[in-house]
Order: structure tokens, then sequence, then C-alpha cells
């Protein structure tokens, strides 16, 4: 069954936040047309900060009120745990309605195995328990959407262009401009990641052509932007971690006029920007 899927926030689109009112639209058009409405929900946390701090009518409410709001306008959602649940690992389907769980649990039972087999161990479910708490704890959100926008802040005082504003898990940089001299099939995302981790050990995700760009049909479409994405793990780095990060992309932007265009020498099927390789273009 078709279903409409909302990612909350915006990961491919420069981590931005998508409003309640936006939320409550979406679920009011899918009910009136009978497809339900899914959440991918992994940043449901970082999302609802941003509602609560930017939209009107919505800063006296609590996080976790806003929370429930938007998952009570959607039928069932997944989620990734090493998000902002502050799981190690592993996810979780929610849904509404009780037929269809069952028959998830049936195609579990014959493409994995029981739900009682295994998948997550006792000790990441505690985690994730007291994750789920935290991560709507205002202390907590005020400081990691600063931590965010700390980086992003003082790469956008060095001259170099990102998506503004600041998103809340990412810092998003517009390779497109700062690497203007390569067309956006020479893929100049990807150049611009490869010369980070060169350069610093950063490893970034190129969200544009190489992600976008092939179309069902095997031909190639420059894709909506060309961004690389600096996602910053929760509560894992130290200011001067993101110091170092800052000092590597400015240095590594100075000379961005003599990075190359890149070709792709391997691609699979589908999904071709997890184990894609490239080789640079003479
Ligand atoms: C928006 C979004 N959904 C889903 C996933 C997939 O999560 P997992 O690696 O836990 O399957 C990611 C991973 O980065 C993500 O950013």
């Amino acid at each position: 069954m078709p279903v409409v899927f909302l990612t909350i926030t915006n990961n491919s689109g420069g981590g931005q936040p998508v409003s309640l009112a936006n939320i409550r639209a979406a679920s009011e058009l899918c009910h009136r047309y009978g497809v339900p409405l899914f959440l991918d929900a992994c940043r449901f946390a970082e999302n609802a900060w941003f509602i609560h701090e930017r939209e009107e009518g919505q800063s006296g409410r609590e996080i976790a009120d806003i929370v429930r709001e938007i998952a009570s306008l959607a039928d069932g959602m997944t989620m990734s745990a090493k998000k902002d649940p502050f799981g190690n690992i592993g996810g979780w389907l929610a849904l509404n309605d009780d037929n269809v769980a069952e028959s998830c649990r049936n195609l579990l039972i014959m493409t994995e195995g029981f739900p009682t087999y295994g998948g997550l161990a006792g000790r990441d479910l505690e985690a994730l328990a007291q994750g789920l708490k935290e991560a709507v704890h205002p202390d907590y959100l005020r400081y990691r959407i600063r931590s965010t926008a700390y980086l992003g802040d003082a790469l956008d005082g060095a001259g170099i262009p990102v998506v503004k504003p600041i998103g809340g898990h990412a810092v998003y940089i517009d390779a497109r401009a700062l690497l203007s001299h390569v067309p956006p099939l020479h893929y100049p995302g990807q150049s611009l990641a490869i010369a980070l981790y060169r350069a610093g050990g950063i490893r970034s995700c190129e969200i544009g052509s190489v992600m976008f760009g092939r179309q069902p049909d095997g031909t190639e479409v420059p894709a909506a932007m060309e961004l690389v994405r600096l996602a910053i793990p929760r509560r894992t780095y130290t200011q001067s971690h993101i110091d170092y990060v800052i000092e590597v992309v400015t240095s590594v932007a100075k000379k961005a006029s003599s990075l190359p265009g890149y070709r792709i020498t391997y691609e699979p099927p589908s999904l071709r920007h997890f184990t894609a390789r490239f080789a640079p273009l003479e």
C-alpha cells in the first residue's frame, strides 16, 4: 500500500525542520485521500525544538507535548534510534493499525526471524528508554542546536557558503557555489568530501548528484543542490574537535578552485552513493 513519508528534519534538504503547520496540513491532506502518513522520525526532538523556538504560538509548550502532537498526526513511524534517542544501534517501526503491525511481524518471521529472536539487547533498550527522556530536555536541546550552530557560524564567518539557517544535526556546505568550476555531473560535492577526508580525516557526505543524479532510465540529471553534510554525532565531540574541523574546512576551502571533478568507476544498481567508486578527472 502506498504511503506518504515525511522526514523530520529534512536530512537531504539542508537539515531544515518541518513546521507543525506543515505536518498538520500534510496529515489532513493524506487522510482526506485515504493515504497513510508515516514519519521518518529519527530527528523528532530537534525538529520539535525548532518548532518550539521558531513557530508562532509554540514557545509556551513542552517539547514532549509538541512531539506527542506530531506523533498523533501520523499513522506510523520509522526510527533510527542512534539519532535523537541516543541508542547505540537499532530502531523501530511503530504503527497505529494493529492489523498492519501483525502483517509486518509475520513478514519479519519469514525474512529475519521471530521478533523475540534477538534484535536489540536489553541494555540497548534501557539506553533508549532513558535517551528518549533526555532527548526532549530543553537544556540538552539548547546545547545541541547551539553546538551545531557554532560550526555553521564559524564557516559562514570565514566566507564558506553554507545552508542557512543552520540545521540541528549538521552543517551543509554549498559545494556548487564553493567549487563553481566543477559542473554538477563531475560531482563537486564528492570532490569536496574527498578533499576534507584527505586533508584532515573528516568524514562528510555528498548530498547532490551522486546521491540523486541517476534517473530510473539510467540517464543523469543534476540534482537540485550539491551539498556536503558535516553531521555531528550527539555528545561526542568537544569544542576543540569542532575547532579542528573549522581549521581543516577553512584551509580546504581556500584551495577549492584547484580541486578536480570526479567520474564514477563503479556503481551498484541502486543507492549508489553508499558504495560507488570514483576517479579524479585530469
Ligand atoms: C533521515 C534518516 N532516516 C533513516 C536513516 C537510516 O538509519 P539507519 O542507519 O539506522 O538505518 C538515516 C541515516 O542516516 C537518516 O538520516
